[in-house]
């Protein structure tokens, strides 16, 4: 997803550098263009174009850029084509102005129509253009930049963050509406990004923006200003003590596969945190004591949702509707009041549909809670309490060590609830950590004969679905092959019309459903394609599949989990004999922040 930057420093100094290690530590969000703009005097130095940071870097000599203040903008397409016109930052009619957004100015369209009415000269597609536009068109009028910024706010419909700068001045101005935005306090600049982490190299102090709000930046300080009335706003700054982790792929050949490993570390992490959580005793409570439960999110968090689904019914006697978030407002909101509990989870605690999803939930009165990995993200703040998923920095698209958390997440409320033994939790992290030894070989051994076919099913049942649906999600996003994930049951009502020879189907078998998957995978091998079987040891997997990938000994629950290991472990084996690169798959934004 789109991600801006910008700095104001006290004298005139190479910014090229400090901007472009500013970018590449934004692309963990997904993008698809690069810009940088730095302004000394009386002149803007604007470089951009499609590509990737480094690459646009080299090509436009971006680290060689000097200036007093200076911005960069990642873009990920929304309104036109990646290209270099569209590329961000943008300037102003007459050059004078540069600026950048995050978001998503939703009546862009109309906006450039009004624009080139107005004389403005409109040089691209992008809705980033309309917001310097927008501003411009005010500082035309001779007001100054707060009050520029107060009347574009009321043209600008939708949720974005955007920062603008002139020429012959010492300042950036910047607005948050929606998309996050946090201020960072040095010595002799200041700064501000769309996230904490790409701050916390160059400062610890900062200022975590609200909605509404108007910063100025100078060398010395930063000002802010209510976009409602103008009024000062005055906040003192945060000192962020907590560790950086370092976002290295700590000898792996990519974060995908690192991320992988680190899932039983994390898990432990998880574990511990939970045991100490207050937030837990409250979420249960409401729980026990709600009308309706949902579970809410998009793309893998809602896989997670699907699973905890299970487990909330399987091991607590507790229904909860598991939805994905958008379908979750067409839905159900007239049905909510404030006797339902909706637990909302996102791992970047960014993603538009969820937070779209809570705002409209939270009206209707449902009490709302969050499982997020970002802590201090826009869900964190939104929702009454709110887990961390303690996976650190996931920096690879397709998620992995977060969907692992979540469904651990959704385990320990359900044992709590179900009053199960808690202890037995403790076996995951060693379970995981067995799993990838002993399915990574096993996995490497099928890969090439998988990765023949463009075309593949994923299967599961029960507390398997779930991972049959994430296992099919994580193979189309970083092999680019199309993977149905379905319940095996229903694989007979129509798919089973595309089985031909060799065709490789995918069954995750729950050591509880051996017999019914069993059936499915007879179906298959009778109609000469290939049912691969993901379970535990057991005679009959191995008498009917054509080949099974074993997992070890635990428990239904359990074991659910563990079979999406060597989902994700065969993904990354394909997508890396494919030559693409598993951790920013095309199209993909790991932030999705627009709707
Ligand atoms: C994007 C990502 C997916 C992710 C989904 C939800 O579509 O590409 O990998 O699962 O957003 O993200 P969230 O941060 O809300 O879990």
């Amino acid at each position: 997803m789109c991600g801006i930057f910008g700095i104001v420093t006290k004298k005139e100094q190479n910014l090229g550098s400090i901007l472009v290690e500013a970018a590449k530590r934004l692309t963990y969000r997904g993008y698809d263009s690069v810009g940088v703009a730095t302004l000394s005097g009386s002149t803007i130095d604007l470089r951009k174009d499609a590509g990737r940071v480094e690459d646009v870097a080299a090509k436009y000599k971006l680290t060689e850029m000097n200036g007093t203040r200076g911005i960069t903008q990642l873009r990920w397409a929304t309104f036109g084509e990646p290209s270099q016109v569209n590329s961000q930052p943008h300037l102003d009619s007459d050059g004078d102005m540069v600026g950048a957004h995050n978001g998503n100015v939703v009546n862009n369209v109309e906006l450039r129509k009004q624009f080139m009415a107005e004389g403005l000269l409109v040089r691209s597609q992008n809705d980033g253009e309309s917001c310097v536009h927008a501003v411009e068109r005010y500082i035309n009028q001779g007001q100054d930049f707060i009050q520029a910024i107060r009347n574009a706010y009321n043209d600008l419909q939708g949720d974005y963050a955007f920062v603008i700068g002139k020429i012959n001045d010492d300042k950036l101005f910047a607005i948050k509406k929606g998309s996050g935005l946090v201020v960072g306090i040095g010595e002799d600049f200041t700064c501000l990004s769309s996230d904490l982490p790409s701050i916390l190299p160059l400062t610890r102090k900062i200022i975590r923006l609200e909605d509404g709000e108007i910063v100025t930046l100078k060398a010395d300080g930063v000002e802010l200003h209510s976009v409602i009335d103008g009024s000062i706003i005055i906040r003192e700054a945060e000192t962020i003590t907590e560790e950086m982790n370092a976002v290295q792929k700590g000898g792996f050949a990519h974060f995908m596969l690192k991320e992988i490993h680190e899932q039983p570390d994390v898990a432990r992490e998880l574990l511990h945190v939970l045991q100490k959580s207050e937030a837990v005793k409250v979420i249960l409570d409401k729980i026990k004591n709600a009308r309706q439960v949902y579970l809410i999110g998009c793309g893998t968090s809602y896989h997670a949702c699907q699973a905890g689904s299970v487990y909330f019914a399987q091991l607590a006697n507790r229904s909860a509707v598991p939805v994905v978030a958008t379908q979750f407002i067409e839905q159900f909101l007239p049905t909510l009041n404030n006797q339902d509990v909706g637990i909302f989870v996102s791992q970047s605690g960014e993603t538009k549909d969820v937070l779209n999803a809570i705002n409209a939930s939270k009206e209707s009165g449902m009490t709302c809670f969050g499982l997020s990995n970002v802590i201090g993200s826009t869900l964190t703040r939104a929702v009454a309490e709110w887990l961390p998923l303690c996976c650190g920095y996931e920096i690879s698209v397709p998620a992995t060590k977060t969907f692992t958390n979540q469904i651990i997440a959704f385990l320990y409320l359900a044992y709590q609830l179900g009053g199960k033994d808690m202890n037995s939790l403790d076996d995951l992290p060693g379970l995981m950590e067995t799993t990838i030894r002993t399915t990574m070989l096993q996995v490497e051994a099928l890969t090439p004969d998988i990765n023949k076919w463009d075309d593949l099913y994923c299967l599961g049942y029960g507390a398997t679905y779930s991972i049959a649906l994430e296992g099919a999600l994580k193979l189309k996003e970083i092999t680019y092959a199309h993977c149905e994930g379905m319940l095996s049951t229903e694989f007979k009502h129509g798919p089973l019309s595309a089985v031909i020879k060799g065709l490789p189907i995918l069954f995750v078998a729950g050591p509880n459903n051996v017999p019914l998957i069993v059936s499915g995978l007879n179906e298959v091998t009778c109609r000469g394609g290939r049912a691969i079987a993901i379970g535990e040891e057991d005679e009959q997997l191995k008498t009917n599949a054509s080949d099974v990938i074993t997992l070890p000994k635990s428990n239904p629950w359990f074991s659910s989990l563990l079979s999406v290991i060597p989902l994700q472990l065969l993904s990354y084996q394909m997508a890396v004999a494919r030559g693409f690169d598993p951790d920013f798959p095309r199209n993909l934004s790991k932030t999705l922040t627009v709707d």
